[in-house]
């Protein structure tokens, strides 16, 4: 049984295919039309979910979408009709949603098919439980505690179950205006992160901020017995109208969060690309600060009606690894999968599983272990795109290239790692990484001034063989899709200088021989030369889309200051210097 699964028409746009219940392959449309976030319809993502398995869109017998309009109807009717001056754009909202809703016409148009010849059925789903779909049943479980937050999805925020079986019991819903999600939109925009999917590099500057607003930001957003509400006074007015806005060329915009009552209180907000200060710093930290704490009392919460160990969880909100690394600690669960797209990216893979074990009640065997489901390339067309790219290169064994590439990070410089197939969701986890030394004072200030050009205070993550976890981080749970946040052990902080935060947290990449051998034994050959476990890994870009071919991987090393390139089999060293100890040849290197 083959069943596409569509995230369309909103941010993160992405198809994956799933052939009698297990995940073949999924990716977001950005990284095919390389325009990041792309909220569009997923053309591109399509035609490759079908090229991955070899089939036609007359062979899928399940379209699942992970949007429902009609759900939470009676809420968004409620909410438009207490807001009279919302009702007109609600109505137009509704007409759009209405002329996105004919997915056979749509996907006919982009494959350039006669609908006719199309036979799947259709399902629509709504948001929240697509996104604890995508943890759910991507988990080892058969029964779990499941959560979901963002900024909104069909009218909701939040969204707790109980997952058994097959099943996904909805527990509770909190609806729009009341959101985390916005919550922090609202105050990056205010200090000066406007666009979307600045949340993550607010996270990283809130450690650099001390406990001047709290009580302040404490006020926005109140706990009550089952969730939360926010104080709508600090808010431009959210619903139909507000929030993020897809326009019809699939850009994903945001309109202004923040009310005048945040000017009032805190002066003017802070534009982007100026000076940050102490003020943009503190706001940070309170925001962080009050998230965790909404956060963990919502999962204590869900714990109280559904005790259980073991927690699955999604929505754009669960990327939020500083937030995730403390529910060991302050919540009774103990373990957890979060989705390796937590996004909306992920909604695709949520739709379709759910309609396989939920709506067809077809029983549950594949566990996700990994998140390399995008596509790969052959070593011929590498080695083609090297040739095209005017590059001197060598084709290695896999011992010769582990050994060389683990040298020149020994070495200080900075590798390109383009291998196997691309990773699914916003990570880097190995087989699209920037890799270099966890351990050199200058390595972060090295990597932004050549390639990345970040913000001053993000910090890089580090990848670390499994086993030795405990010796450099004060937690044990694993991080395999690198969404939790740890404390850095006091004695290894040094030794990992170049990955340890502000707050001396890391957010480290569990890496295991099963789940990525070849990364694997790439860190494993770089302990063996300094004793250290650990790489730093960044992702395989410079301000765009993840890079997703070779020959986007190739444009990137040649356009920014990169060492080497390590591109499947074939070695590319940059200006080489024999005299620094760089590896030019040896007997196993063929020159091409
Ligand atoms: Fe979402």
């Amino acid at each position: 049984m083959l069943i596409l699964g569509l995230n369309m028409f909103h941010a993160d746009a992405s198809a994956a295919i799933v052939l009698d219940g297990e995940v073949k392959f999924a990716v977001a449309e950005e990284r095919l039309n390389r325009r990041k976030h792309f909220g569009g319809f997923p053309a591109l993502a399509i035609k490759a979910c079908l090229d991955a398995v070899g089939a036609r869109i007359s062979d899928v017998d399940h379209v699942a979408v992970g949007q429902d309009s009609d759900a939470n109807l009676a809420k968004k009717v409620q909410y438009a009709l207490a807001n009279p001056a919302k009702i007109l754009n609600f109505i137009r909202l509704r007409q759009r949603k209405e002329s996105m809703r004919d997915v056979r016409l749509l996907i006919a148009k982009a494959l350039e098919v006669d609908p006719a010849h199309l036979r799947f059925q259709e399902h629509h789903l709504e948001h929240h439980i697509a996104h604890i779909a995508s943890a759910y049943y991507c988990s080892p479980w058969e029964k779990t505690a499941g959560f979901s937050y963002d900024g909104s999805g069909d009218f909701v925020s939040t969204m707790t179950a109980r997952c058994e079986g097959n099943q996904i019991e909805v527990l509770d819903r909190v609806f729009l205006p009341h959101s985390l999600g916005s919550l922090y939109t609202m105050i990056c925009e205010f200090i000066g992160y406007t666009k979307y999917g600045d949340e993550g590099k607010v996270m990283g500057l809130a450690p650099y901020g001390r406990d001047t607003y709290c009580n302040e930001v404490n006020k926005i957003v109140k706990l009550d017995g089952e969730g939360f509400r926010l104080d709508l006074s600090y808010f431009k007015p959210l619903g139909s109208n507000q929030g993020m806005q897809v326009s019809p060329d699939g850009t994903v915009k945001l309109a202004r969060h923040f009310s005048d009552l945040m000017v009032k209180l805190h002066g003017e907000p802070r534009q982007p690309h100026t000076e940050i200060t102490q003020r943009d710093m503190d706001l940070a930290f309170a925001l962080q600060h009050r998230f965790e704490e909404v956060f963990l009392h919502l999962l204590n919460q869900l714990h109280r009606r559904a005790p259980l160990e073991n927690l699955a969880m999604a929505g754009g909100c669960a990327l939020n690894s500083v937030a995730n690394g403390k529910i060991f600690d302050r919540t009774p669960f103990r373990n957890t999968y979060i989705q390796p797209a937590a996004g909306d990216e992920g909604l695709a893979i949520g739709a379709a599983l759910h309609t396989y074990h939920s709506a067809l009640g077809q029983p549950r065997r594949h566990e996700l272990k990994s998140s390399y489901l995008g596509p790969e390339f052959s070593d011929s067309r590498i080695q083609g795109a090297l040739q095209s790219a005017g590059l001197v290169f060598q084709k290695m064994h896999r011992t010769a290239l582990l050994d060389a590439v683990a040298e020149e990070i020994a070495g200080g410089n900075v590798i390109g790692w383009f291998q196997g197939r691309m990773e699914w969701g916003p990570r880097a986890l190995g087989n699209r990484s920037i890799v270099a030394h966890p351990g050199l004072p200058d390595m972060k200030d090295i990597l932004n001034a050549r390639i990345k050009h970040r913000e001053w205070f993000r910090p890089f993550a580090p990848s670390i063989l499994a086993e030795y976890q405990h010796e450099y981080f004060e937690h044990g749970h694993p991080s395999p899709f690198m969404l939790h946040v740890y404390k850095i052990r006091p004695e290894k902080r040094k030794e990992l200088c170049a990955v340890n935060h502000a707050d001396d947290t890391g957010r480290l990449q569990t890496v295991t021989r099963d789940e990525n051998p070849l990364y694997y034994d790439l860190i494993s050959a770089f302990r063996r030369k300094t004793g250290i476990p650990v790489v730093l890994n960044t992702s395989f870009n410079e301000n765009e889309p993840i890079v997703c071919t070779p020959e986007e991987a190739i444009d990137c090393f040649q356009r920014t200051r990169m060492d080497v390139l390590a591109i499947g089999p074939f070695l590319v060293v940059k200006n080489p210097q024999p005299s620094e100890g760089r590896i030019v040849a040896s007997s196993e290197v063929s020159k091409a």
